[in-house]
């Protein structure tokens, strides 16, 4: 049964962290060979679909974490989670988690959502004046990294367990 569950685990989290960082260094980047409109329409479509299923796998990886290091792992009184090494990493690990997964729901998706609806940035880089919108862009990519650090540190944790 705990393997099943880490196989679970260990899939749901190449999910979530995997579909993300494709999403931003393979997907964005070949967004940028079309036509503004269409790459604005296929962002907004990408993100509104993937959206729920990476907060899912996401929200699971934490649970099946969770599982792993208490029902069915070493965590079974309080004392072993603050005075052990394992309870650090599992403490410092589900921090982590939950602060990665609330940043991509509540920050990351947002502000994404937020500048591809702005009507006043895309219509400016048709136009000709691509400046606001790349600093946007460029912007945007500075706060989806916060996530990328959350996912480094995460598989470092998991590798120290
Ligand atoms: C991107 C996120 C994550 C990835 C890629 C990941 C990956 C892994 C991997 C590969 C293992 C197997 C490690 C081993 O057997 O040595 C593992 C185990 C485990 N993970 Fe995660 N994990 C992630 C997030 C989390 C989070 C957020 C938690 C905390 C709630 C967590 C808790 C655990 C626990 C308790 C184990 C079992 C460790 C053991 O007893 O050997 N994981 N994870």
């Amino acid at each position: 049964m705990r393997e099943l569950l880490l196989v679970v685990h260990i899939f749901l989290a190449i999910i979530w962290a995997g579909g993300i960082m494709f999403i931003g260094w393979g997907v964005f980047p070949a967004t940028l060979k079309l036509s503004l409109a269409r790459q604005r329409y296929f962002l907004i479509s990408l993100m509104k679909n993937t959206h729920y299923l990476f907060t899912l796998a996401g929200t699971f990886v934490i649970f099946t974490g969770i599982l792993l290091g208490t029902v069915f792992g070493p965590i079974k009184t309080w004392g072993f989670l603050w005075h052990t090494t394992y309870g650090n990493i599992f403490i410092a690990a589900l921090i982590i988690g939950l602060i990665t997964l609330l940043w991509g729901m509540l920050v990351g998706y947002r502000e994404m959502m937020i500048i591809f609806k702005d009507e006043f940035l895309w219509k400016e880089a048709e136009k000709g004046n691509k400046k606001p919108l790349i600093g946007q862009l460029i912007r945007l990519a500075a706060l989806e990294s916060v996530e990328v650090v959350g996912f480094v540190a995460l598989v470092f944790l998991m590798v120290a367990f």
